[in-house]
């Protein structure tokens, strides 16, 4: 029977457990440049026994940063200390993978530690872009709509973010198409009233999230998984709902997408959401199973027995953590352990003393 704890394999790679570190920005960063919090951070996860490790929502542009603290990838330059990190991943047994992204009209704000606002001018706001000129909420500026030239722009950065994080090291790419930002702005309709080819029907407003797909990868390699995380329901009447993910994700599956991570949410403030444990989880499981291609169930997981019973139960194909990963680094080599699980042990040689049992 398949268990949390069973190798995974996409295209040339397996992942050694069925554990993925779900993307979380960090809020670190200097000008989208990675520091040694981040080695250390994410280093410690792929030490902890995560099978996958993705790295937080990198930026494609300067304005595709939601805060001035997020990392980014729009340099050469950027892709240096990445790489080290996704090195030193590789060494401790994580695949390391990285989610480009762009904010879209919830970009520019101040690190959301040191308030939830707008980039004052001082601070160096931008102007956002999204499909349409809506605003995400009374306390977010209303976007450009962006012309068409905006939108191939755009594009032409994600793959030259995809050629960046392979030139890194990386090996598993996630293109963000969640959580409200860009991406996700042009496939609610919530969000997009274009008239042109980019909105209007399903198919035009599923457009740009094609088109970047397609893009990305003719230079992403064929040997190598790409993910695309979706909000798979905005939990709003009127907006996109699982069925839509569905047909996107038969959409995706013939650009070669090998993975849907299905999140939801984050389309408008006002949504109401039934947050709780495995509230995502159906939709991983839909997506699977109507759309044959492979998912990771994310949100409010947070027990070894709860993770394990989604793999077994063939739910999702892997369980992506966040949080909790922020309580215990360490939470695969735990959750071994509870399962009693008998495949490669996850604990480094150098732990082993305080895991005796299990090496
Ligand atoms: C601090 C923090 C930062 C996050 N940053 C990102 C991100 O960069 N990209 C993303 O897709 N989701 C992000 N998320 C959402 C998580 O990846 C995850 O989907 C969500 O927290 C639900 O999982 P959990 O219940 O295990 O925390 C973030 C969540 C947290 C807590």
């Amino acid at each position: 029977m398949t268990h949390l704890f069973e190798p995974f394999s996409m295209r040339s790679l397996t992942l050694r457990n069925r554990i993925g570190v779900s993307p979380m920005c960090q809020y670190s960063c200097h000008q989208g440049f990675a520091s040694d919090w981040h080695l250390v951070h994410l280093g410690s996860r792929a030490v902890g026994g995560a099978g996958l490790v993705i790295i937080e929502a990198t930026a494609v542009t300067p304005e595709g940063r939601i805060s001035d603290g997020d990392l980014g990838i729009w340099t050469d330059a950027h892709a240096e200390p990445l790489a080290r990190i996704a090195r030193f991943m590789r060494q401790h047994g994580a695949v390391p993978g990285i989610q480009i992204a762009h904010a879209g009209r919830k970009a520019s704000r101040k690190t959301p530690w040191l308030g939830d606002r707008e980039l004052t001018a001082e601070e160096g706001r931008w102007t956002t872009i999204a499909p349409s000129a809506i605003a995400f909420s009374d306390n977010y500026p209303t976007p450009e709509a962006m012309s068409v030239e905006q939108i191939q722009a755009t594009i032409a950065a994600f793959v030259q973010a995809a050629e960046r994080s392979l030139a890194a090291g990386f090996q598993f790419l996630e293109v963000h198409g969640a959580h409200g930002y860009l991406l996700n702005s042009f496939l609610s309709p919530l969000s997009n009233t274009r008239t042109d080819a980019y909105g209007g029907t399903f198919e035009n407003r599923c457009r740009m999230m094609l088109e970047t797909v397609r893009a990305v990868r003719q230079v992403w390699p064929e040997s190598l998984p790409l993910g695309v995380r979706l909000s798979c329901s905005d939990w709003m009447d009127g907006g996109w709902t699982i069925d839509d993910s569905i047909a996107l994700a038969m959409l995706l599956k013939k650009e070669s997408v090998d993975l849907i991570d299905c999140s939801s949410g984050g389309i408008s403030p006002n949504a109401r959401i039934p947050v709780g444990a495995n509230y995502q989880v159906p939709f991983a499981e839909a997506i699977k199973h109507q759309a044959g291609i492979a998912t990771a169930a994310v949100g409010m997981i947070t027990e070894a027995m709860q993770a394990d019973a989604i793999i077994r139960t063939g739910q999702a194909d892997l369980v992506f953590i966040a949080r909790e990963f922020l309580r215990d680094p360490y939470w695969p080599l735990h959750a071994y352990q509870a399962l009693h699980a008998k495949t490669e042990s996850p604990v480094p040689l150098q732990y082993a003393r305080a895991f005796p049992a299990l090496r």
